[in-house]
């Protein structure tokens, strides 16, 4: 594997930095080397820098960076206002900064564990996120992500043929809220009603089409339609399972890069064209993440 695909001469010529890409897979992500993100947060023409390179490789990863929170938080506000989350909290001096703690009081049943775009509950999405871990277990609790672009691109063209114009709902009260008892479920439901979003989105920056559909997505909203069905019976089982073949392409080893956390490696996602994976596999041991998310827009 080359060390650098990304080099001087591909920057904006009005600066030069030692920043280094490392490609760690053929269709996603890449490790950086020579940046101090607490100096990111700082300086508009290496912010620029590491946005391209986000934009290039959809998750950028990085070793040591030992910065404190409100440099976590400034970083991320590069990109936009942060946003909460309704059910994992924030750190309580910096609202944004959602704790992503699991330790011997989480039972490992609430332990995440599914391929997901983070928050397409939501109208607007997350444009993306950037995660520092606090604290890694000894060994396992890795990170997988996806690139849901080239699972797009590589959709048969028959597939692509028949989703598109599809629209589908994508329900934290489905996933979040399924452990509530019934009042507090339909209270977050009141709070965070279904989001209804293209099942094949265009990235405003890219132009790249991505295929949008993941855990959060219970069905399509308009696939019942007479070219789709008889007699008005048969939609759900063809819908079904039209929709699990294309919430299953993240599953596709060829898509994915799989990130070995250690304390103050970070990761920064753009949530519009991936969706990510958190490895269950480390309990009883503790695993300590901060996610500063980043509200998106529209998708369309
Ligand atoms: C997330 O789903 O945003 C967090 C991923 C992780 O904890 O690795």
């Amino acid at each position: 594997m080359s060390t650098t695909t990304y080099t001087a001469s591909d920057r904006p010529s009005t600066f030069r930095s030692p920043m280094r890409a490392q490609p760690l897979t053929c269709n996603i992500g890449a490790e950086l080397f020579g940046v101090d993100l607490g100096e990111v947060s700082r300086d508009d023409a290496l912010f620029a820098e590491l946005k391209s390179l986000l934009l290039k490789y959809k998750v950028l990863f990085l070793r040591d960076q030992d910065m404190s929170q409100a440099q976590h938080v400034a970083l991320a506000e590069r990109f936009g206002p942060l946003e909460d989350h309704p059910r994992l909290g924030s750190d309580p001096e910096y609202p944004g900064l959602v704790r992503i703690y699991k330790d011997l009081d989480s039972a490992p049943e609430h332990f995440e564990n599914a391929f997901h775009c983070d928050g397409t509950w939501r109208e607007t999405p997350p444009m993306g996120a950037i995660l520092r871990c606090v604290e890694a277990p000894p060994i396992g609790g890795d990170t997988i992500w996806v690139n849901m672009a080239a699972a797009y691109a590589n959709l048969p063209q028959k597939v692509k043929d028949q989703i598109d114009g599809l629209r589908a709902r994508h329900s934290i009260e489905a996933t979040f809220g399924a452990r509530l008892p019934i009042q507090d479920r339909h209270a977050l439901k009141e709070t965070y009603p279904d989001a209804e979003h293209p099942v094949v989105r265009t990235h405003p920056e890219t132009g790249e089409k991505v295929l949008f559909v993941n855990s959060f997505t219970t069905h399509f909203v308009n696939y019942h339609t007479d070219e789709n069905v008889r007699h008005g019976i048969d939609f759900a089982p063809g819908a079904s399972n039209l929709l699990n073949h294309l919430i299953s392409q993240a599953s596709i080893p060829d898509y994915q890069v799989r990130w070995r956390w250690s304390e103050n490696s970070v990761a920064i996602w753009d949530n519009r064209s991936t969706q990510h994976y958190a490895v269950q596999d480390y309990w009883p041991a503790v695993r300590k993440m901060e996610r500063a998310g980043i509200i998106g827009d529209r998708p369309f």
